[in-house]
């Protein structure tokens, strides 16, 4: 996989929000995609922000929308409203079959690619009915709801068997992402590595961003 195909997506829930604008721009000239991290507290136990606080967001990255909600079909008109990019929900929160395909459906009739999100404990067995028509894959490796967790290197096993299964499939990964951590994520088959802490924790957010870049190039395969 050449470092080109990696994409690097920061997620705004590690961001000082008193300054979320400029957080945003201090990421923006280096990052590929922007996550923005949709919290219910219900689906997780955390309460984040929605399309209400998204929409003055300025910026030219794409935006990712990660709902970890219990209800996203409920939330899909607001994000497309405001020109997300990607919409992923989760497997635990969507029944497989019917259910999902409607889903998939409004989301690509809204003009956004769609993923489909499992948690650190899901098997892939539990989105097999759509993988073939999903986007993206994200595959949790931390339980969500908080940043700054420690990297579950159990899923690894699942991102590639997914990445056997699916060669052109976009593999995200989220949680615990930083530059020891994403080696794994990329020899395990992720082309798309989201980042909270690890990115804006640090000081110098282009340096950050070139470190999990260089993971890229120093992974074989
Ligand atoms: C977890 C969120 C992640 C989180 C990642 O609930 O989906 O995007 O912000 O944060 P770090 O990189 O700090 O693990």
């Amino acid at each position: 996989m050449s470092n080109a195909s990696i994409l690097i997506t920061p997620s705004i829930l590690s961001a000082d929000f008193r300054i979320l604008q400029k957080e945003v721009e201090s990421v923006e000239p280096y990052a590929d995609w922007l996550q923005i991290d949709v919290m219910d507290g219900h689906f997780v136990q955390n309460l984040s922000f929605g399309a209400p606080v998204a929409k003055w967001i300025e910026t030219k990255l794409p935006l990712d929308i990660h709902l970890m909600v219990q209800n996203p079909r409920d939330r899909i008109r607001e994000f497309l409203e405001i020109g997300a990019k990607n919409i992923t929900f989760h497997a635990e929160a969507v029944g497989e079959g019917k259910e999902r395909k409607a889903l998939l459906k409004a989301i690509h009739e809204g003009g956004a690619t769609a993923g489909i999100a499992l948690n650190p404990e899901t098997p892939l067995s539990a989105a097999e009915d759509i993988l073939s028509e999903v986007d993206l894959l994200l595959v949790m490796s931390v339980h969500p709801g908080f940043g700054g967790q420690e990297f579950l290197s159990d899923v690894l096993q699942r991102v590639q068997a997914a990445r056997a299964a699916y060669p052109d499939l976009m593999i995200q990964m989220d949680g615990g992402v930083d530059a020891k951590t994403a080696p794994l994520c990329i020899q395990a088959g992720a082309n798309n590595l989201v980042a909270g802490s690890f990115i804006f924790r640090s000081q110098d957010r282009a340096e950050a961003i070139a470190a999990l870049r260089a993971c890229a190039t120093s992974s074989p395969g």
